[in-house]
């Protein structure tokens, strides 16, 4: 029974866990509520169908009739069992929702580390400290600037390099004086139950209150994320002089609260250009009254503070060879340096490589399979965490896409060929690999592979090796030159060099020459905190890029459809 203030009760199952809401929340927003993580890429839209739970409304009172998204991406007997998708169905009674295992958001796997190099410290804050009349008095200073004071000889200064990313968030707390990384900590963007990548939450920040939420959202983790590395560490957060930020645009912007609508469409316009510094206690931090958020630079676009850390941890602009960096994501990022000159340009390849919109995809976290080989006739497989399968992540497609062209269960088209004793039958939408039958799994269902999966990684395949390509010849060289290609981010730590190759993603080359550098964005903005000489490269990278607009290239379409087949 809704309550005088017109709330209802929500209870969860198999949580336990009840919440109050007003009437009218979808259940999307009361597992929000009641801090419940139900998966949501296409943030909340209907589109992506992965939101799906059981709803059981009380005292034998009906719910709204499913509406046009959930006829569509319902069965006729998940809706005559009470599946809904969260995202759609409005709440007007007390009611209990049952959370099926495959809509659950389960722990992400959070690369925190990656390729470290020593930097030796210079960091922007120092220590002075003063004796008068046989008092010591110590100053803290931001360059030159006196920012604080303390009674007494404290040498102690610390500051937070935070990877502010669409997906996750890394914070490593580090001895400013050392240079080295005290503790860490980590965690999902909370902005994802309002979508996966970052247009849809662009979209959703469309309206103020939208945006506010975004907001506070970034601001928050961030906050959290560092006070929680402090109490781990034992120390004071007030010692927590500076924090530097690397993040995608969008993120960037949420987390000063620029506007982003400029973001969500062609050219892709930033509300910033460059570095930013604001004081951290009006972005709401708890550190140190007086200090400040650094952000590395926007180059242009999504070409962001993220790519400029990737930059420095690649050390892309004091290499003497050719080398190449690139983070392949929702939106991949692909810099090169050759013969002295930098060029840079981000290749929309979609959510696929994510698992999103991917029938059985998913998130590298528990219960991913993540690596792919097809031996003997049979494809085996290995799972994050080593439990029962829950669907696949974007390393095991590449790895799946790999491995039936080899066993010629594929043509270079991307066409499954049917094959009952390789695993390929006629499915509901056409031809389709079963991967893992649902005895098997641990979401009650088979763990299939569909060709319009395989569309969908041919589209984000073709997106980054048509980047490559075009940055390439932009600076008039051919993969051949290339001394390396360096690959940030979780999905270049998982992927196997070989099917990356195999299905064209990477150009072929030696596969020593495929370098993991792990969270390249995180390290580049801990060394832009521990040394002004490394900010000063990141700022000086801002000159001297040469942003390719892939959009605005005329050969675009031309060079995509080349890289379209395997
Ligand atoms: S369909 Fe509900 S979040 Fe995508």
């Amino acid at each position: 029974m809704p309550d005088k203030d017109d709330n209802i009760t929500v209870a969860f199952q198999p949580d336990g866990r009840k919440v109050k809401v007003p009437i009218g929340f979808t259940a999307l927003d009361a597992t929000i509520k009641g801090g419940i993580g139900v998966e949501g890429p296409c943030g909340g839209q209907g589109t992506c169908g992965k939101c799906k739970v059981r709803l059981f409304p009380c005292e034998g009172k009906g719910l709204p009739e499913p509406n046009g998204h959930e006829l569509k991406a319902l069965t006729k007997a998940e809706l005559k069992d009470g599946i809904r998708l969260a995202c759609q169905a409005v709440l007007g009674c007390d009611c209990t929702i049952e959370i099926p295992k495959d809509s659950r958001m389960y722990k992400h796997l959070i690369l925190m580390t990656g390729l470290e190099s020593a930097t030796a410290p210079a960091p922007n804050i120092s220590v002075d400290v003063r004796e008068k009349a046989g008092e010591k008095t110590t100053y803290i200073l931001m360059g030159k600037k006196r920012i604080a004071k303390r009674k007494g000889e404290h040498l102690e200064i610390y500051g937070a390099a935070i990877d502010l990313g669409t997906t996750t968030v890394v914070c490593h707390l580090v001895d400013l004086r050392e240079g080295s990384t005290i503790e860490s900590t980590v965690a999902l963007n909370p902005q994802v139950v309002r979508g996966d990548d970052v247009i849809t939450r662009i979209k959703y920040a469309s309206t103020q209150e939208g945006f506010e939420w975004m907001v506070t959202k970034a601001r928050e983790v961030v906050g959290t994320l560092i006070v929680q590395a402090c109490d781990e560490a034992g120390v004071d957060p007030r010692l927590v002089f500076e924090v530097v930020l690397a993040g995608n645009t969008c993120m960037h912007h949420f987390f000063f609260g620029l506007p982003v609508d400029g973001l969500g469409h062609a050219p892709y316009l930033p509300a910033h250009i460059g570095s930013l510094t604001a004081p951290a206690k009006k972005l709401g931090l708890v550190v140190n009254a007086a200090a400040q958020v650094y952000a590395l630079p926007i180059f242009a676009g999504f070409l962001g503070a993220d790519a400029a850390a990737v930059a420095l941890t690649s050390a892309l602009d004091a290499y003497p060879g050719t080398r190449m960096a690139i983070d392949i994501g929702t939106n991949g990022e692909i810099m090169l340096c050759s013969k002295g000159k930098i060029y840079g340009c981000t290749s929309p390849a979609g959510p696929a490589f994510e698992g999103a919109q991917i029938s059985c995809g998913m998130r590298a976290s528990t219960g991913a399979i993540s690596y792919v080989t097809f031996e003997n006739g049979k494809f085996a497989y290995s799972v994050i965490g080593g439990v029962k399968p829950r669907g696949i992540t974007g390393s095991g497609l590449v790895d799946i896409a790999a491995q039936l062209l080899k066993a010629d269960l594929m043509d270079m088209h991307g066409k499954l060929k049917e094959d009952k004793k390789g695993g390929i039958r006629q499915g509901p939408d056409g031809l389709e690999l079963l991967l893992v039958p649902k005895a098997d799994t641990d979401i009650g269902r088979d763990i299939v592979v569909t060709q319009k999966d395989i569309r969908q990684l041919q589209l984000a395949k073709a997106a980054i090796a048509s980047g490559i390509s075009i940055i390439l010849a932009e600076a008039g060289i051919t993969p051949e030159d290339l001394d390396d290609i360096y690959v940030a981010g979780a999905f270049g730590n998982y992927i196997d060099r070989h099917s990356a190759m195999d299905i064209g993603l990477i150009p072929r080359m030696d596969p020593k020459k495929i370098v993991s550098i792990g969270n390249a964005a995180a390290i580049g903005a801990k060394r832009a905190l521990v040394s002004m000489t490394e900010r000063a490269r990141a700022e000086s990278l801002q000159g001297r890029m040469n942003h390719i607009d892939l959009a605005g290239k005329k050969d675009f379409q031309e060079v995509f459809m080349e890289h379209i087949n395997f």
